[in-house]
């Protein structure tokens, strides 16, 4: 044990990773909090602050941390060796597991990172159609590659469709092959697909942007554009995928992509990821289907590993137990109804966006329609309001609520008693 009393515990952690951390962080989240641990709908920091968990580990905790059943499932692997890169019996389940599930899914590819599926998704739309380019949505988020990296968070948002890149060290090529279009504007999509036809490779979208619905019709236009293009739709459920729905979004809503991309809840808190979609165009991934020339060289060592597997299988087996749904939208929905309640009270303009499983707050009197409307938001508002609240021991990201099937009446209580409590602080 350090000497340091229990009250430095955290802030000793937090230079020695301002030293060995760029940023001192692992990139992800603030660098002045060191979880320690997690149960159910809470965590614990390394002073052993106690938080209301909206965080979630970015939403891979949708049955709250260290669930039984998926602890003992992981155990269990663990203890029978822990990687193999040949096929095992749990990663072989998962994948069965997703094609019961999912509208869209025929067949399986896993990945480790949400990251990597949206990579190979395009490349498999690419194989596919043997076209370049990708459409892709302004404000959409499709992890860290160079193509994904374009227009998901422009601070000023250009024209479209021109993308703008996000990050230092992305290629300036890679700008021609993506076309940006806005979220929830079927006339504009439309528009582009009728102009880049030709070298349309496919179009790819979070069916749920980051906090933002679809508006009605909007989805089912895109699969009418697709369709009549030949382009096909990917739809990126690293997110929705058995949160707003056992099918994921496209059970939701009601629209069936020709491909999708898996991550977070399928592997149980641990890293895997997957592309599913139509055996056509998942053919490409297996050179025996397609030859040489259609091939898609796709290989990852930790790939469908079987403890994350194991316990993303255990996860699924929560999720399938009667009313899980109803409860996690039930919570979900007090949530959502209370804060709208506490805003109007203390006469604060604001929207509360999202679904129940997945929402939050932007500060503006206007509705949130696509990316462009977020910013309309008041970010320095968003800032005080969410430090306010971890103050009041209640952890989220910097834009999203998870909620999670763990989250109890205490919890619910609590957090309804903080936002009331840094909405008064917030109005004075
Ligand atoms: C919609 C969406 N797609 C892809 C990703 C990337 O997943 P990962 O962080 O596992 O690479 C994320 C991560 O938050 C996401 O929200």
């Amino acid at each position: 044990m350090s000497a340091l009393p229990e009250t430095d515990m955290q802030s000793g952690l937090v230079e020695s990773a301002k030293r060995v951390l760029p940023g001192g962080t692992f990139g992800n989240f603030s660098n002045d909090i060191v979880i320690r641990e997690g149960r159910g709908g809470r965590v614990w920091d390394e002073n052993g602050k106690e938080y209301v968990d909206f965080l979630l580990g970015s939403g891979p905790m949708l049955v709250g941390h260290a669930h039984p059943a998926v602890t003992a499932a992981a155990q269990a692997r663990i203890a029978q060796g822990t990687t193999f890169f040949a096929n095992n019996r749990w990663g072989i389940e998962l994948a069965e597991a997703i094609v019961r599930a999912v509208p869209c899914a025929e067949q399986v590819r896993f990945v480790s990172t949400g990251s990597e599926a949206d990579l190979y998704a395009m490349r498999a739309a690419r194989a596919f159609t043997r076209r370049d380019k990708i459409l892709k949505f302004e404000g959409g988020y499709h992890g860290m590659s160079d193509y994904s990296l374009m227009s998901l968070a422009p601070r000023r948002p250009g024209n479209f469709p021109q993308p703008i890149p996000d990050s230092a060290g992305i290629p300036k090529s890679v700008r021609d092959d993506m076309v940006i279009a806005p979220f929830n504007d079927g006339d504009a999509v439309a528009a582009l697909v009728r102009e880049h036809r030709d070298e349309l490779a496919g179009i790819i979208v979070e069916p749920f942007q980051r906090i933002i619905p679809p508006a009605p019709g909007f989805l089912q236009a895109l699969r009418r554009i697709a369709q009549e293009n030949g382009v096909p739709l990917i739809f990126d459920e690293v997110v929705t995928g058995f949160r707003l729905a056992y099918g994921g979004a496209q059970e939701y809503y009601g629209v069936v992509p020709d491909l999708c991309t898996l991550g977070k809840v399928i592997g149980g808190g641990f890293p895997l990821a997957a592309i599913a979609g139509r055996a056509d165009i998942m053919a490409h991934f297996d050179r025996g289907k397609v030859g040489d020339d259609g091939f898609l060289m796709q290989v990852g060592t930790l790939s469908g590993n079987p403890v994350a597997a194991a316990a993303g299988l255990a996860t699924l087996e929560v999720l399938r137990e009667p009313g899980a749904y109803d409860r996690l939208f039930a919570t979900g929905r007090e949530l959502m109804g209370t804060l709208r309640d506490l805003l109007r009270r203390y006469g604060i303009a604001a929207q509360v966006t999202g679904e129940p499983p997945l929402f939050d707050v932007v500060f503006t009197d206007e509705p949130i329609r696509n990316y462009r409307s977020t910013l309309r938001g008041d970010a320095d508002k968003m800032r005080r309001f969410n430090a306010l609240l971890r103050e009041r021991g209640i952890l989220k990201g910097e834009s999203k609520y998870y909620v999670s099937l763990a989250h109890t009446d205490d919890d619910i209580r609590h957090t309804e008693a903080a936002w009331d409590s840094a909405l008064k602080a917030l109005a004075a």
